[in-house]
């Protein structure tokens, strides 16, 4: 498919003279090219300029509204012709406001006006439009054949940015991520040329997507493969009794090594949750609570704790009780907000000395600071995770080692009234240095949380690692002019 429009030369002109004068150019093209836009001002601008994370608000060029695949090409050449760099939005959750283009003056191209989810069911492949939420397509696929695939807690939360950057939740160990339910994506590529990619077709640019998916084009349509939603899933806590550094080393000991020697099941989901009220272990397990107990029964005796708020449900049942939301079926508009900065890590097992620094930071430094902050844990990796079992080559996404990738770590420290502090980052720096500074360079951090407060060189490296130059290489090809810029984007091999 290809489309193409020419800019009247007066406006390239203007445009290339001033910002104001390109956003008049943006706006005289996308008319011309019958892209639906927000008129500036209005509630839908309001709405769509509004970031999930009140600490970074960006002032857009402009705000397109596509509806259909050829606006979405329309949308990327006016960009390139007008000299704007483009971004998609989906679900709008990212951390560092990317979907906004992370800076002032981008075109943002806002999806969620394309949410639609079809189920076919004779191959049992979901074909979802760019911008539908996790819990609206995780509703359609289940109403549509009783099918789902893994991903993430969060309801709000796009499709588009988060089955992209990989996409982890509470059936991840035994289902692996978002992205590896993956089939097939239609993407719109710099030059406004859509192609679809796969296992079989544009197998570089797939691969590409992979993991890094927000650097190469516009997602226009995904295929998911699905899986039958399980019948029977269990819920449940567990208290951890983690009052002091002691007891969080010996503890978190305990847990790496159930989870470095294979000893939880595959069926096992599970994470920590530490805040200033407390540290819990919260779980999902596919089967019953009888076996989810004999299953925990040789990790809870070393912890000295017991199982509570045990729920047996099923697939939808499970969603919602750790959606922490009323509504799980969200499409527009939605309105919640926090105010946060946010830190991510990789990591393998740690060595004692690193565990000792980490858990006296959390009970010294942590335990001290009154704002909102919670750390969690994700038992992700080891012999029996589905992540881990996906062939490293499959994508970008880098982190598919069983040992050198156990432990997924989401930091998250916010206020709940008023700005974000100045001299707040410190807190979350220290905690993250205090991981990284004893484990050389086996350690990388995750895209989907992602800390803006690194430099593009940086980021690109600790994201990405050992993808990084096929990538470096892949963008050179189809975006040299690196007009899917955002201050952490992949940069063009030179
Ligand atoms: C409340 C909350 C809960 C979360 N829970 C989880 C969780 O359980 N597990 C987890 O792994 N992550 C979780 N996340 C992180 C989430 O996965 C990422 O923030 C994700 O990138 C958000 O996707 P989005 O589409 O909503 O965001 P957006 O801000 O719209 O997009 C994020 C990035 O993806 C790009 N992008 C979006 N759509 C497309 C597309 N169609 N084609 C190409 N690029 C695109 C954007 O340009 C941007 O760079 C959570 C985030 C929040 C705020
Ligand atoms: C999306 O769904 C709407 C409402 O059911 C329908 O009108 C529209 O044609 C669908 N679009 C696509 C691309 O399937
Ligand atoms: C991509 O695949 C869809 C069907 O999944 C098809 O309709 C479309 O023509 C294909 N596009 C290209 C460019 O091959
Ligand atoms: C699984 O769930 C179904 C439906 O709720 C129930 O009838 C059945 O007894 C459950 N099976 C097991 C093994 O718990
Ligand atoms: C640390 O906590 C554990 C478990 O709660 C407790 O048994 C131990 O006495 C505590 N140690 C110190 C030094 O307070
Ligand atoms: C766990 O349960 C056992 C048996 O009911 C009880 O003896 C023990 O005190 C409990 N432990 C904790 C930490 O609550
Ligand atoms: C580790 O934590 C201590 C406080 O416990 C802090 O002073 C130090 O700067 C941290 N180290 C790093 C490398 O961030
Ligand atoms: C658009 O870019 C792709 C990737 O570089 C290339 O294969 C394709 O030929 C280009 N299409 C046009 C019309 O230039």
């Amino acid at each position: 498919m290809r489309f193409t429009f020419a800019l009247s030369t007066t406006a390239a002109v203007l445009a290339a003279a001033h910002p104001h004068a390109k956003r008049a150019a943006i706006d005289e093209c996308l008319e011309a090219a019958g892209v639906p836009v927000d008129a500036p001002d209005s509630e839908d601008w309001e709405l769509d300029v509004n970031p999930f994370n009140q600490r970074l608000p960006y002032l857009p060029a402009a705000i397109a509204v596509p509806t259909t695949l050829e606006h979405i090409q329309a949308a990327v050449l006016c960009a390139a012709e007008v000299g704007l760099k483009v971004n998609p939005k989906s679900g709008g959750h990212s951390y560092a406001s990317f979907g906004l283009g992370g800076e002032d003056g981008h075109l943002v191209v806002q999806l969620d006006r394309m949410n639609n989810v079809t189920l076919d069911t004779e191959t049992q492949i979901a074909t979802v439009q760019p911008g539908a939420r996790l819990g609206h397509v995780a509703t359609l696929i289940y109403e549509q054949g009783k099918r789902a695939f893994s991903h993430g807690t969060c309801p709000g939360v796009g499709v588009g940015g988060h089955s992209l950057h990989g996409g982890f939740g509470f059936s991840s160990h035994t289902h692996g991520l978002a992205v590896d339910w993956i089939v097939g994506a239609t993407v719109v590529l710099a030059n406004g040329t859509a192609v679809n990619a796969s296992e079989t077709e544009n197998k570089d640019i797939f691969w590409a997507l992979k993991g890094a998916g927000s650097n190469f084009g516009i997602v226009a349509s995904f295929q998911f493969n699905t899986f039958a939603a399980p019948e029977n899933v269990t819920t449940y806590q567990v208290r951890l009794p983690w009052s002091n550094s002691t007891a969080i080393v010996k503890g978190w000991g305990h847990i790496q090594d159930w989870l470095g020697s294979g000893g939880m099941p595959e069926k096992m989901n599970m994470r920590v949750l530490g805040d200033r009220s407390g540290t819990q272990l919260q779980g999902m397990y596919y089967g019953n609570a009888c076996d989810m107990k004999a299953a925990l029964k040789p990790l809870l005796k070393n912890l000295h704790a017991n199982v509570s708020d045990v729920k047996e449900t099923d697939w939808m049942g499970a969603f919602e009780n750790y959606a922490y939301s009323d509504e799980i079926d969200i499409t527009r508009p939605y309105e919640q907000v926090e105010t946060f900065y946010s830190k991510s890590l990789v990591t393998p097992a740690l060595p004692e000395d690193v565990l000792q620094n980490v858990a006296d930071y959390w009970t010294k430094v942590a335990r001290l600071n009154t704002r909102t902050w919670f750390l969690i844990i994700d038992l992700y990796g080891g012999p029996n995770s589905a992540i881990t079992k996906v062939p490293t080559e499959a994508g970008s996404y880098a982190y598919r080692d069983p040992k050198k990738h156990l432990f997924l770590y989401e930091l998250y420290d916010r206020t709940m009234f008023g700005d974000y502090p100045e001299n707040g980052f410190s807190f979350l720096d220290g905690w993250v240095g205090n991981f990284t500074q004893g484990l050389g360079k086996d350690w990388g951090m995750y895209v989907n949380y992602a800390d803006p407060r690194m430099s593009r060189t940086e980021a690109q490296d600790v994201y990405y690692r050992q993808s990084l130059p096929r990538l470096r290489d892949i963008k050179k090809q189809i975006d040299p002019t690196d007009l899917f810029y955002y201050p952490q984007a992949v940069e063009p091999a030179v």
